[in-house]
């Protein structure tokens, strides 16, 4: 047995990184809208992206060349409430009209609710450090499920706490931009409080979702949690218990999945989340969703690290592959949770170009596709339910304080000009779905 024949073989990405119309049609500014200047390789910011506000026809067209099967797109706070208590009817109506034009290709719309981008309105009360952003999330999510659940059943709240809340207010390397690395009490006491609104800001909008979705809803969260492996260092027990501690902090998916999948406290939060709140937070989710680029075993940007040698193989962004992780991350993550496990993001960044012949010749990302999903049908032979896979990204994009350097896409873009070319990638991607996965 391998990949079930619903498989879900889909691609991902995220508004603010495709979108553009940064101020259009009523949207309001975010925090990576207005925040993000002086943050950002070569000045570069997500004002206009790949223009995909405008272009979502011919990309949904490109997905169905392709033969995607699934679409992971985020919608975008701002967009929706471009100020509080205010509606922008113009970007529910963009949503709309992109759900109706996947659903008529026969692409499953998968809807995140927040990947990022924070109305400055929030932002200024404090964002995810203020008491009643999980109110202003729940009342948000109100509106896209009216909006859009009838044509949407796959839900993730939302994208990589661990990056908006660690890098957002602890590193600063993302918006809103603030550190708080330097002050280790600050630190500690800011920490519980931002994790605790995120927390029930997940659980509030799985709780809207639930009662409220005209489909039934799959409600899940995308986590980029920490996966160790075993190696020469680590045999799989070491391996598994790393994995599930909580070491890491807002990086351990364990701090996020006790509370939400077993109505358990880390020891952080005790003192700032009350009984009813965990109960607002202990919500039954569907599938466990994984953004996993690599093991975190070879991370080496702290130090000296056996497991990293000299010239090993890497991507663009120098992040090192190692196509076992999803193998691991699935059979770790299904054996502690019970969840069928659905990987919402994985890829890879290339410096891609369009070469003399007209195309873009990227047998890197071929290869890295190859064994990651090789690694997660091993999986799936096992016996672990394994939903889906959407690859990042669909398209190239605003690799946030990265700029565009970083190509992540199966499909190239111009963006001077808003061409899209597949790679070779894409047309390879196609024929992977159309066997469902047979040839790896
Ligand atoms: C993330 C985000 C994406 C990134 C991707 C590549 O994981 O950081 O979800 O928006 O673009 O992961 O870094």
């Amino acid at each position: 047995m391998g990949f079930s024949k619903d498989f879900l073989w889909g691609a991902a990405s995220a508004a603010h990184q495709v979108e553009g119309a940064y101020l259009e049609d009523g949207k309001g500014p975010g925090i990576w809208d207005s925040l993000a200047e002086g943050h950002v390789k070569h000045s570069e910011n997500g004002n206009v992206a790949c223009d995909h506000y405008h272009r979502y026809k011919e990309d949904v067209a490109l997905m169905k060349e392709m033969g995607l099967k699934a679409y992971r797109f985020s919608v975008s706070w701002p967009r929706i409430m471009p100020e509080e208590g205010v509606v922008n009817p113009k970007g529910v109506q963009f949503y709309q009209s992109l759900v109706a034009e996947l659903v008529a290709a026969g692409i499953e719309p998968m809807c995140t609710l927040f990947h990022w981008n924070l109305p400055m309105w929030l932002h200024e009360k404090g964002g995810w450090a203020y008491e009643g952003i999980s109110d202003a999330f729940e009342a948000y999510t109100q509106v896209v499920v009216d909006a859009l659940s009838d044509k949407v059943s796959y839900w993730m709240t939302l994208n990589e706490p661990a990056c908006f809340i660690g890098l957002g207010y602890i590193t600063g390397s993302h918006a809103p931009f603030q550190s708080l690395l330097q002050d280790k009490q600050a630190m500690m006491e800011t920490l519980p409080a931002l994790t605790r609104n995120t927390l029930l800001a997940h659980g509030k909008a799985a709780r809207v979702i639930r009662a409220h979705a005209k489909l039934a809803p799959k409600i899940g969260l995308a986590l980029n949690a920490s996966v160790y492996t075993p190696n020469e260092n680590q045999n799989e027990a070491q391996a598994r218990a790393r994995t599930y501690s909580m070491e890491r902090m807002v990086f351990s998916a364990c701090m996020w999945m006790e509370p939400i999948l077993n109505g358990a406290l880390p020891e952080i939060l005790e003192p700032v989340v009350s009984a009813a709140e965990l109960a607002i937070i202990h919500q039954p989710l569907d599938f466990f969703g994984l953004n996993s680029y690599y093991a975190d075993d070879y991370e080496d940007s702290t130090g000296f690290n056996p497991l990293v040698y000299p010239g090993m193989p890497r991507t663009a962004t120098g992040w090192p592959i190692t196509p076992d992780v999803l193998y691991w991350g699935a059979k770790f993550f299904y054996e502690k949770y019970g969840l069928p496990i659905l990987i919402t993001e994985n890829g890879m960044a290339a410096y891609d170009f369009v070469m003399s012949d007209g195309k873009v010749h990227d047998p890197q990302r071929i290869e890295f596709i190859k064994g990651y999903v090789g690694g997660l049908k091993r999986a799936a032979e096992e016996g672990i339910p394994v939903l889906g896979y959407t690859y990042w990204s669909v398209m190239d994009n605003f690799e946030w304080a990265e700029g565009y350097d970083m190509r992540f896409g199966l499909i190239y873009v111009n963006y001077r000009t808003g061409e899209r070319t597949l790679k070779d990638s894409a047309y390879w991607y196609a024929k992977l779905i159309e066997s469902n996965g047979a040839e790896i």
